[in-house]
């Protein structure tokens, strides 16, 4: 039988390297997007690589999202089955910084894609768009969001997000294509990027049990998050896929918890007893050793972003039934395997730097 063929854009990053995977187990042939850059940036992927000179299903191509001429001649020349557009600047608080960009590559790079499937008339291709909670940001009349929820966007990012989303709802519907979303709700793993909060917390916490690091620097601890495990949120994005017609669906865990009590959750984890006191930008934790007190969180501002979603609960309940979704990963299973990662990371650093000295 013919191989599937997909394309992912964004396959460096954390999605992309575990949907590769999961692809790869199906027995796809798996195309990925890479940007060039003058340090290696496939540390996510590199396990999956083959040299295309022997025998591979896993192929890697230079491209961008703002170039459309290289997105229309990868699309033209792999004729993918299927295309999972991952690729995004996905950092919330990034977008504040760099508005344009984010908006060329995270808003305008899938506009691109789908210009590239209509040029192309590849009626039987399938497309995916990488859609957020971050198109939610206002509690209305419920406490949670679900696919009937109204949009409120409230930074570049999000912004950008829900010109994708649309301009996905209008390829589909002004030109057949079979183009689906998957509103993703927070999703992290050991390969979420080091500046998400979660990752932050939990590589700082190994690192400070091997005595690495001494203080960390956190923004708004308020802010609620539905937090997910990566490995069962790109299951979906393959099943958003498999279905027999273009759709849209919430993907979370319907369970909503706040930084702190991540960092709460996580030090209990690893067995840091803690306090914490004091308010505002003055608000700080310590471990509490022996009647000893050592502030290891502090507040810096600079974290905290111009504009917030205070609270963000999905409701998933056409993906349960729909796609038969049925997370393997709760919260704390979560920052378990975060924790078990980064202590392991963190036990090889601490190895290397006392065998150097
Ligand atoms: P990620 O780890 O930040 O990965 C983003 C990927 O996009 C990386 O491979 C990155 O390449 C690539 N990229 C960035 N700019 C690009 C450009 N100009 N052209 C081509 N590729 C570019 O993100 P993720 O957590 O895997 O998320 C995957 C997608 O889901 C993103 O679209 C994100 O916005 C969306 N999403 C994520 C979550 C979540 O909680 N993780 C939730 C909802 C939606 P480099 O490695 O070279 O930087
Ligand atoms: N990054 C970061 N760093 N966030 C912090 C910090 C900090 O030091 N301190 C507090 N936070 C708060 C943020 O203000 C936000 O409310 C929350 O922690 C989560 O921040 P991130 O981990 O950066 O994720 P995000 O929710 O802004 O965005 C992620 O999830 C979206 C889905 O809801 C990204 O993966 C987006 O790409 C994704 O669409």
């Amino acid at each position: 039988m013919k191989k599937k063929i997909a394309l992912i854009s964004g396959i460096t990053g954390q999605d992309g390297s575990y949907l590769a995977e999961l692809l790869l187990k199906k027995n796809y042939l798996v195309h990925g997007i890479i940007r060039k850059s003058s340090s290696f940036n496939t540390a996510r992927i590199d396990h999956l690589y083959i040299d295309p000179h022997y025998k591979t299903n896993f192929f890697l191509h230079y491209g961008d999202l703002t170039d459309s001429n290289t997105i229309y001649n990868l699309i033209a020349q792999i004729r993918p089955n299927e295309i999972y557009n991952l690729g995004a600047q996905s950092h919330v608080g990034v977008s504040f910084e760099n508005p344009e960009y984010t908006a060329e590559v995270t808003g305008l790079g899938t506009l691109r894609i789908l210009e590239a499937i209509r040029f192309l008339k590849l009626k039987n291709i399938k497309f995916y768009q990488a859609s957020t909670s971050e198109l939610f940001g206002k509690k209305f009349e419920k406490n949670f969001f679900d696919e009937s929820s109204s949009f409120y966007p409230k930074s570049p990012y999000g912004v950008s997000k829900l010109f994708s989303h649309w301009i996905t709802k209008v390829y589909r519907e002004s030109y057949g294509i079979f183009a689906s979303t998957g509103i993703l709700f927070n999703h992290e793993s050991p390969r979420r990027g080091e500046t998400f909060v979660t990752r932050k917390i939990t590589r700082f916490l190994a690192r400070k049990f091997y005595g690495l690091d001494k203080k960390l620097f956190l923004g708004n601890l308020y802010a609620k998050r539905d937090w997910g495990h990566a490995k069962d949120y790109v299951e979906m994005q393959w099943k958003i896929l498999q279905q027999k017609k273009p759709d849209d669906f919430i993907i979370s865990t319907g369970k909503s918890y706040s930084v702190k009590q991540f960092v709460s959750e996580a030090c209990r984890q690893i067995g840091f007893k803690i306090i914490w006191q004091g308010k505002g930008l003055n608000e700080k934790a310590f471990i509490v050793n022996n009647k000893k007190k050592e502030n290891f969180i502090c507040i810096d501002k600079k974290y905290f972003r111009p504009l917030e979603i205070d609270y963000l609960k999905g409701n998933s309940k056409k993906a349960f039934k729909q796609l038969k979704f049925k997370p393997k990963y709760n919260f704390q299973a979560l920052i378990n395997d975060m924790l078990l990662h980064d202590l392991e990371l963190a036990r090889k650093e601490s190895l290397i730097k006392n065998n150097v000295k």
